[in-house]
């Protein structure tokens, strides 16, 4: 219901119609977008009743709510609606229709590849406005979990370098560094995302304190990444199965072993970690997200409880491992290691 109203740019046309105040009838709405009168106005009505449009009783004109702002254009979660009711949802799909009833042995697939007949970052690649959608919704993350890591974690100092691995176009590591003046920052991601994240680093203002640097996570890190001191992974862990999690943290290591500085780097990682004690309607957000992971992404990936995080360290090697585990104010928490 709130798909169609944002994919139909209803809520853009009612609030560019209230723009000087006022009501928008939904005939008017419709006329406008030229689309049916009256499917339109059975979806306002009903926009209504999940509290993104008001209605005026005498006019019967209808506004926008805050909520329904949040949908258009310019409302930072209109890109995050779009992306989980279009492929996401066919994911989701997938896996009621066919992952789940394929046995005891399953193929190792996912709802996405299923429907997609490749992997999500595959098809990204060959689809670059489905990666653009995807880039705003991680975007969309700023003000609730991105703020909520700004306001209790304690970076390892003023002037750090923050490597955000796996950081898309470096909405996280922005947000952090302009948070944060003295600190420099790189993000690392895929070859076909970073002259997005060079343009956003640039956008925001952080060209001379940022740089996006492509390559694959699962390779050797390239040698820059050495003088990290935080090697954050936002979202990356819960995307892979334990033993890609194990390489990833290995090639961490592995290049933040060839620093020449004395302090010792920390790898951080922001997931929806489970079974933490957090209150029943944060944990039930973060089972419908781990619903998630096994729709989109390969066999394996899942949310994961804090002592799985520290078994993943220790699959990859590190050594007396002291795992903090930071629960942040939002459904996120972090778990840092040292990396000794
Ligand atoms: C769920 S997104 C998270 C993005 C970002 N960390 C954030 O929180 O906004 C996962 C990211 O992993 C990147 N990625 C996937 N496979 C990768 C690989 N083999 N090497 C480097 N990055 C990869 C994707 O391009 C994507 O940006």
């Amino acid at each position: 219901m709130a798909y169609a109203l944002t994919k139909n740019k209803i809520l853009d046309r009612v609030e560019k119609e209230t723009a000087s105040g006022g009501t928008v009838t939904c005939e008017k709405v419709a006329e406008k977008l030229e689309l049916q009168a009256f499917v339109v106005c059975r979806y306002m009505e009903t926009g209504m009743h999940l509290h993104l449009l008001d209605k005026d009783a005498d006019t019967k004109g209808y506004s926008l709510t805050p909520h329904g702002a949040l949908l258009t254009d310019s409302g930072y979660l209109r890109d995050f609606m779009l992306m989980i009711n279009e492929e996401t949802k066919d994911a989701w799909r997938a896996v009621t229709t066919d992952l789940m009833k394929d046995g005891p042995k399953p193929n190792r697939s996912n709802g996405f590849e299923i429907t997609y007949g490749s992997d999500i970052w595959t098809y990204f690649s060959k689809n670059p406005e489905a990666e653009t959608l995807f880039d705003g919704a991680m975007k969309a993350l700023n003000p609730g979990p991105t703020g909520a890591m700004i306001m209790d974690w304690e970076p390892p100092s003023e002037d750090a370098k923050i490597c955000d691995i796996g950081g898309g176009i470096g909405s996280l590591l922005g947000e952090i560094l302009l948070h944060y003046p003295k600190m420099t920052g790189i993000v690392f991601d895929r070859p076909e995302v970073i002259k997005r994240s060079q343009e956003h680093l640039k956008a925001v203002g952080l060209a001379d304190r940022a740089k996006a640097i492509g390559g694959n996570f699962f390779d050797d890190l390239p040698n820059e990444l050495a003088e990290c001191d935080a090697f954050i992974l936002r979202y990356i862990i819960h995307d892979w199965d334990d033993d890609s999690n194990a390489a990833i943290l290995k090639n961490i290591r592995s290049v933040a072993k060839k620093s020449k500085k004395d302090t010792k780097p920390v790898v951080v990682i922001m997931d929806q970690i489970i079974d933490t004690g957090a209150a029943s309607f944060f944990e039930k957000a973060k089972s419908q997200m781990a619903i998630n992971m096994i729709s989109v992404c390969p066999y394996g990936a899942r949310e994961r409880s804090v002592q799985e995080h520290s078994d993943l360290f220790d699959a990859a090697g590190y050594e007396n491992i002291n795992m903090k585990h930071i629960p942040l104010r939002t459904i996120q928490s972090l778990v840092e290691v040292e990396i000794s």
